[in-house]
């Protein structure tokens, strides 16, 4: 097979056979096609899309690139949730421990930041010692004993889509349907949970900008799971602001901790509702039954304990967790209503600031962020703190980049 051939097949609207995508996927897992070539394909597919077909045989070569996890040792029916990816999502933080609260096991395979938006395992590691790769003995060892573990994927799951997941990140060739699909279920096949729920993000903030191609996402992962005889139902969830006030790695884990320790905003309202969700599929029972024990076991302060437990089983010192202490306010220029907030710009600032990352090989720095002062429609006066970038350099902005003020 010639690789250029199959790359121009694709940029020409073409069909690959599965003979063709796995000459070309696992032969870059294995070294054979180099980084430039299979950009250029990744980069073909995000333009010229693939059709059922191809996207079904996608996700099987990206599966059986590595093992399926056998998590039938864990008692009980085993939940997992996977987001597409927000600015400031720390839902899977705060979800975990209310799950597993209620004795629901809960194994969560996680990825790192993507494009403009964060991932749980980089938000893990900017607690000091905490493991982010545990063996599969541990990973089902740590959910038999404490019904919940993170890890990032293990080292031969879906190791296909770890290559093709870093190099995505740095070429521009995040917004696809069929490469969100293919990497996100196979992930969630291998990783072995009975239930999963999908949060499809839509909006500014999130890599699927429209609810058309979001719902397009949603029943193609949905039909992806059926395939595989996997209960799977997803949400569509607005991504047009950020998810709570910070975005960053330290300073999410510090506002997920906030959440679990009682306070309340919309970022709360929404991983009650997807906790909810997951426990009513775990249980098999109604949807208010579930909320119930939801909030009970958060205002318990339950699932904030289950949080710490979670923490220094894999190690992790809590107490590290450190922000940078040079910080830079941005004031507004303007009088009148907060109209907009651009997540999408917020989301690549935060890259920029050094909390994701700009090429393969960069380093995060897990202590920079942004912290949000103003909320939509409040009403803002010239002069007033519109956000507080911690940073570790110098760095100018312009608000109006950020925030829309009418
Ligand atoms: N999350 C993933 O795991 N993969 C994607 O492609 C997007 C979000």
């Amino acid at each position: 097979m010639n690789i250029v051939e199959i790359i121009n097949k694709k940029r020409l609207k073409g069909k690959l056979s599965k003979e063709e995508l796995s000459f070309m996927f696992n032969g870059y897992l294995e070294g054979k096609i180099k980084d430039y070539q299979m950009s250029s394909l990744l980069m073909a597919i995000c333009i010229n899309g693939m059709d059922e077909e191809e996207i079904f045989d996608l996700v099987d070569i990206f599966i059986k690139s590595g093992d399926v996890l056998d998590l039938s040792s864990i008692n009980g029916i085993k939940v997992d949730k996977h987001s597409t990816g927000g600015v400031g999502d720390k839902v899977s933080l705060i979800v975990g421990p209310i799950v597993a609260s209620l004795g629901i096991p809960f194994p969560k395979m996680s990825g790192r930041g993507l494009g403009h938006t964060g991932g749980t395992i980089d938000k893990l590691e900017s607690i000091k010692g905490f493991n982010t790769s545990l063996t599969e003995e541990e990973f089902i060892k740590q959910v038999n004993d404490i019904h919940f573990a993170i890890t990032g994927q293990t080292k031969n799951l879906c190791p296909l889509d770890k290559v093709i997941y870093a190099l995505r990140d740095v070429t521009g060739t995040v917004e696809s349907i069929p490469l969100i699909a293919a990497s996100i279920m196979s992930k969630k096949i291998a990783g072995g949970a009975d239930k999963i729920l999908l949060d499809v993000k839509v909006g500014d903030g999130a890599l699927m900008k429209t609810m058309e191609d979001a719902k397009k996402l949603a029943n193609l992962m949905e039909k992806i799971g059926k395939f595989y005889h996997r209960d799977v139902h997803a949400l569509i969830t607005d991504m047009n602001t950020p998810l709570g006030d910070n975005i960053g790695n330290s300073l999410e884990v510090i506002e997920a901790m906030d959440i679990l320790k009682g306070k309340k905003s919309p970022l709360r309202d929404l991983c009650i509702e997807e906790a909810s969700h997951l426990v009513s599929m775990a249980k098999n029972i109604s949807l208010e039954e579930s909320e119930k024990e939801v909030i009970q076991t958060l205002d318990s302060g339950k699932a904030f304990d289950k949080f710490l437990e979670f923490v220094k089983y894999q190690h992790g010192d809590i107490k590290s967790l450190e922000v940078s202490f040079k910080t830079i306010d941005i004031k507004s220029t303007k009088e009148g209503t907060l109209n907009k907030i651009k997540t999408l710009n917020l989301g690549m600032l935060s890259v920029n600031l050094g909390a994701g990352r700009i090429s393969k090989e960069d380093k995060i720095d897990h202590k920079v962020g942004i912290v949000l002062k103003k909320h939509l429609n409040d009403y803002i006066k010239k002069g007033d703190i519109l956000c507080t970038l911690y940073v570790n350099k110098d760095i100018t902005i312009n608000p109006d980049d950020y925030f829309e003020i009418v």
